[in-house]
């Protein structure tokens, strides 16, 4: 006899809804992270996990499973096979070398994108229709490989570039101006990390522009306390990598809010990786660099127009100090 004979009526089947999922590439400390996270915001009904190391990943999956009780209802699959990922409608790759202490991001270019060779080809294939997210590192340059490697068209493939400095930008300039950090509109865009563009203009305060209100005070202090701010963003990685060894929780929040505007259709704008050729005077091959981008359930919807001044373009476009463009071709 079944377990639930006791209900008297015919129970019609459940309408059907369609089924969403995401898999997360890399169970080490960030996929772990963005999994964790997902999982907490009921935002599909599968999730899968990818990792190199069958123990581990089998490890993480029983843990999480074990949090059933607690967790809106997903079911956790885990594989070293990639048939794992098969129908997902997001594909986040995190899987790869982590920097260590004092070592730049883009050291790692040759060893992860050997990497990708492996990882992207068959996640195009089980998951044809998915968008890709890149997060490992350099993010920017892989997320061009990624794309390249998948054939997918541009508007499905993304970095999580800046959306993680900016939300670094916003907390620093809330925890200095002690307002919450939700009320800070804060745009760093161009590389994620080392030579990341902070756009002034773009910062206001409960719906006021800071650096027009700064210059009409006369408050030049206070515009040398947001370059301080910025040089501080761009050291954070390298600090909490001292500090603990790597960094999660930020980017597992980040990625999940990027996660949660693609699979809800939420036309929020993030300063995500896009192919930025066309845009801003990026003319000349095909890279990949943080701009706002308007974020749905089909990927890039758009990127704003967003008012760049002749300085921060200057850097975007890699005129300036260590130029990020260079590399493009050698990661093809
Ligand atoms: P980790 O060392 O904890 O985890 C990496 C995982 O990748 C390991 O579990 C490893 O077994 C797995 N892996 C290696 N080869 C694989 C393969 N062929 N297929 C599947 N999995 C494979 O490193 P962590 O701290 O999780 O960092 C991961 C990456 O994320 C690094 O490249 C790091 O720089 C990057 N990162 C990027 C951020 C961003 O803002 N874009 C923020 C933080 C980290
Ligand atoms: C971060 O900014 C290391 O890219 C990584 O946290």
């Amino acid at each position: 006899d079944s377990f639930f004979n006791s209900i008297q009526h015919a129970v019609p089947p459940s309408p059907t809804k369609r089924h969403t999922k995401i898999s997360v590439i890399g169970t080490g400390n960030v996929g772990m992270a963005i999994a964790q996270t997902i999982l907490t915001q009921d935002l599909v009904d599968e999730l899968a996990l990818v990792d190199a190391l069958p123990d581990k990943l089998r490890g993480e999956m029983l843990d999480l499973q074990h949090a059933a009780a607690f967790l809106p209802r997903t079911k956790i699959v885990a594989s070293v096979d990639y048939s794992v990922t098969c129908g997902s409608d997001l594909c986040i790759v995190t899987a790869g070398a982590r920097q260590i202490a004092g070592e730049s991001r883009l050291n790692l270019l040759h060893r992860n994108v050997a990497l990708f060779r492996k990882i992207i080809p068959p996640l195009a294939q089980y998951a044809p229709d998915s968008i890709l997210l890149i997060v490992s590192n350099p993010v920017d340059v892989l997320t061009y490989v990624a794309w390249k490697l998948s054939g997918f068209s541009s508007n499905r493939v993304i970095g999580s570039g800046t959306n993680l400095d900016s939300s670094r930008f916003r907390f620093l300039i809330a925890d200095h101006l002690d307002v919450n950090a939700q009320d800070v509109q804060a745009y760093i865009i161009g590389e994620h990390g080392d030579s990341s563009v902070a756009l002034w203009s773009s910062i206001s305060v409960g719906g006021v522009p800071i650096l027009s209100f700064l210059e009409s005070q006369q408050i030049a202090y206070e515009k040398e306390t947001l370059e301080n701010i910025h040089k501080e963003v761009i050291n954070s990685a390298y600090e909490v990598i001292k500090l603990k060894g790597y960094t999660s929780w930020a980017i597992g929040y980040s990625v999940a809010s990027l996660a949660r505007s693609i699979l809800r259709d939420q036309r929020r704008i993030h300063p995500i990786s896009v192919l930025a050729k066309g845009f801003h005077g990026i003319n000349g091959g095909d890279v990949f660099l943080s701009l706002p981008a308007l974020l749905g359930r089909s990927g890039v919807l758009g990127v704003t127009n967003v008012h760049i001044i002749e300085e921060e373009a200057a850097f975007i476009i890699g005129e300036h100090g260590d130029s990020s463009v260079a590399l493009w071709s050698s990661a093809s």
